[in-house]
């Protein structure tokens, strides 16, 4: 790739960002098919970053635990007495067998299936048969579960493999400030869906990297939101994280003579109690109208955090790539997360997780448009309650229509990625955020 395309390309940024990488990476197929490429991710990349091991809400009482999954790696996270948590290898010490086999549950101790031995919550062997015959010297009360750094915040556990790093704060960055507006912690996970795809994680974490293919991939959102990327501010972050900001309420201006309230405008507006026919022909002004009136109303109905929000925040779609494998996207009441993680042994595949976070309907809302108190999922009006996670066979189910678009995108770009004609990506300016998640991950894997 030529220096004079890089920078053009580099300088070309949409929005209020204008970051500019001198040492852009070439995004070929190999990135997300190569072995090898697989293997320098899983030794330097994904043991050295902040991971969300679960959702702090599903171990609410101590000795409750969720283990994660991520690549061969296995996190234990355990509740305290003290409302902590912490996280740990999910190994026993004694002669390496895998400690806990299921996701979820509550146990008074943590018994290997092999010797017996047994940890306590804290993580410290606190039985080992025979114990007396360890020319060492008794183990128990000695041997410690591999212990890691961890930390509950906005909802989430969060584990860093490196015992080294720095707090979850600093890898934040900017983005914490963002995130401490919400009200992560008053929210229920009311969706939550995990399937086995047929791509490289990359490639999906690429598509959440830009809205260039929204027109294409979901046209249905134009009803929604102005994807037009001239409308829209992008952020990157010294961090490696990045955030777009979508104007939501507001049809695409890509497309003149749109105006009309559609069925969700619509209804976004009667939930508010105002009147969908002061707007006719003037659904661009929707936007602003609805600002004011959840300013007004929103707290009234129990959303609090209204009054920290900045007027963009009642309407727009935020949405942050958490380096390296996540997105959270924030609307004024609901908050979803999704993410690809490495396959243990093929970088060919990857493991989709889907979330959604929801505030609780308030009793003011609308009684015509929301009866039953019921609050938005991916794919329809659900009961406000904590939901189990849910396997799914990638084809046989669907994990929402935005997604299985995305999904089938990322599919066919790996057979492309499989391709010698793929020579490799040439980018927008307004896909500049992909370029940043490509160079972040060669920063990483190139780290001594
Ligand atoms: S490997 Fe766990 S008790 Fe032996
Ligand atoms: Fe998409």
């Amino acid at each position: 790739m030529s220096e004079e395309r890089l920078s053009e390309r580099s300088k070309k940024v949409s929005g209020s960002s204008n970051r500019v990488y001198s040492e852009d990476v070439l995004i070929t197929g190999d990135r997300y098919t190569s072995i090898d490429f697989m293997e320098k991710e899983m030794d330097k990349l994904w043991p050295r970053v902040w991971n969300i091991g679960g959702w702090s809400n599903e171990i609410p009482e101590s000795g409750d635990f969720v283990t994660h999954p991520l690549g061969r790696e296995s996190i234990l996270m355990v509740r305290q007495t003290d409302g902590s948590v912490k996280a740990f290898h999910n190994v026993c010490p004694h002669r390496g067998n895998r400690l806990v086999h299921s996701n979820i549950g509550s146990v008074p101790e943590f018994t290997c299936t092999y010797h017996g031995w047994k940890f306590d919550h804290g993580g410290t062997l606190i039985y080992a048969q025979d114990e007396e015959d360890f020319p060492q010297g008794n183990p128990c009360g000695k041997l410690t579960l591999s212990e890691i750094p961890c930390e509950v915040y906005a909802g989430f556990v969060w584990y860093n493999m490196d015992e080294n790093c720095f707090p979850l704060s600093g890898f934040l960055g900017e983005v914490k400030t963002y995130f401490d507006m919400h009200d992560l912690d008053g929210m229920k996970r009311v969706y939550h869906k995990v399937c086995e795809v047929p791509f490289n994680w990359k490639a999906l974490r690429d598509n959440f990297c830009e809205s260039y293919h929204l027109p294409m991939t979901h046209p249905q959102i134009s009803d929604y939101f102005d994807d037009d990327y001239k409308n829209t501010d992008f952020e990157l972050f010294e961090t490696g994280h990045n955030l777009m900001k979508m104007k939501g309420c507001l049809p695409s201006l890509r497309n003149s003579g749109t105006f009309e309230v559609n069925d969700k405008i619509e209804a976004d507006l009667k939930n508010w109690d105002l009147d969908p026919t002061d707007f006719e022909g003037e659904a661009h002004k929707v936007r602003e109208a609805l600002q004011k009136q959840k300013r007004k109303l929103g707290p009234k109905r129990g959303f609090k955090h209204f009054n920290d929000m900045p007027d963009a925040w009642l309407t727009d779609a935020f949405h942050f790539n958490i380096f390296p494998g996540t997105s959270i996207t924030f609307t004024a009441e609901v908050v979803s997360l999704q993410r690809t993680e490495p396959h243990p042994i093929d970088p060919n595949k990857s493991i989709y997780d889907h979330w959604q976070m929801a505030l609780k309907a308030n009793d003011s809302d609308n009684p015509e448009t929301n009866p039953t108190m019921l609050v938005a999922s991916p794919e329809e009006l659900v009961e406000w309650k904590e939901v189990e996670k849910k396997v799914v066979i990638y084809g046989e189910e669907t994990l929402s229509e935005v997604a299985d678009q995305d999904l089938d995108r990322s599919s066919g770009q790996q057979l492309g990625f499989q391709s010698r004609g793929f020579k490799g990506a040439y980018l927008s300016g307004q896909e500049n955020r992909v370029q940043q998640f490509h160079n972040f991950i060669d920063r990483y894997i190139n780290k001594i």
